[in-house]
């Protein structure tokens, strides 16, 4: 690893990636050695210039291989991080990866797996723990100001109901989202799930009612 400096490369310069290039160019520890996306081109090239990174890719290997590379940011979509991971763990190279690992339990294990056997760093997107808000209630209920907690209220919301195809491949606020409201419940009890009851109902919007059915499958 660089003296002072982490070497990053980036996968995915979707939504999340730029904004994680754009926080890490303001870390004086982190310096970005190259951004891939599988639709790089010229405005993906011009983005990545004006901020003065040098390596522009369609394709992931290549950043992984890179020996100046010491880890990665993996922000590309959901379905390709278990394989991102272990190649990324195989090629010892520290990595941070968006949530969720994947949608699948046995997949999620095998990509902790490599990770273990490589003796790599793994990091997962849970952005709230780092939320001075959250941090001040979970320091209160581990020094006992709050008491001993028997609930946790979480109430999450998004601010316009999202489009079909976002569902689509999402799951939407329950597949994609609560897994924030497990890790908060988790950081902030200090203390493991060990039954989830789910009860919901669509009342209002159509296009989500033909999407219930789709997600039931799930
Ligand atoms: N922690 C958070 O709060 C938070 C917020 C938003 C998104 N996310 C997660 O981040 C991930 C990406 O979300 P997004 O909103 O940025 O999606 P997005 O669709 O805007 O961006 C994903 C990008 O990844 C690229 N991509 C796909 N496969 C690739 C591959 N093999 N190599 C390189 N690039 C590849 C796509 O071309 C696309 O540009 C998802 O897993 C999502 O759940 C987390």
């Amino acid at each position: 690893m660089g003296k002072d400096k982490v070497r990053i490369g980036i996968i995915g310069a979707g939504r999340i990636g730029k904004i994680h290039a754009d926080n890490l160019l303001r870390n004086p520890h982190a310096e970005i050695v190259g951004i891939s996306d599988l639709f790089a081109g010229p405005e993906l090239e011009a983005w990545a210039s004006s901020r003065g990174i040098p390596v522009v890719t369609t394709d992931s290997s290549e950043l992984i291989s890179m020996p100046n590379v010491d880890a990665v940011l993996i922000c590309s979509s959901t379905d390709t991080h278990v394989p991102l991971i272990e190649q990324a763990a195989q090629a010892g190279k520290h990595i941070f990866c968006e949530k969720p690992v994947s949608m699948d339990l046995s997949q999620t294990q095998a990509a902790v797996s490599a990770v273990q056997k490589a003796g790599v760093k793994l990091q997962i997107g849970f952005n709230r723990r780092f939320d001075h808000n959250f941090r001040r209630i979970r320091a209160h209920v581990q020094d006992g100001t709050i008491g001993d907690p028997h609930i946790i209220k979480i109430t999450s919301r998004d601010p316009s109901p999202p489009p079909a195809e976002y569902i689509r491949v999402s799951g939407g606020i329950f597949m994609d989202m609560m897994i924030h409201d497990f890790d908060m419940a988790r950081y902030l009890s200090g203390s493991e799930v060990e039954e989830v009851y789910a009860q919901g109902n669509v009342l209002i919007n159509p296009v989500l009612r033909n999407m219930v059915t789709w997600i039931q499958r799930l």
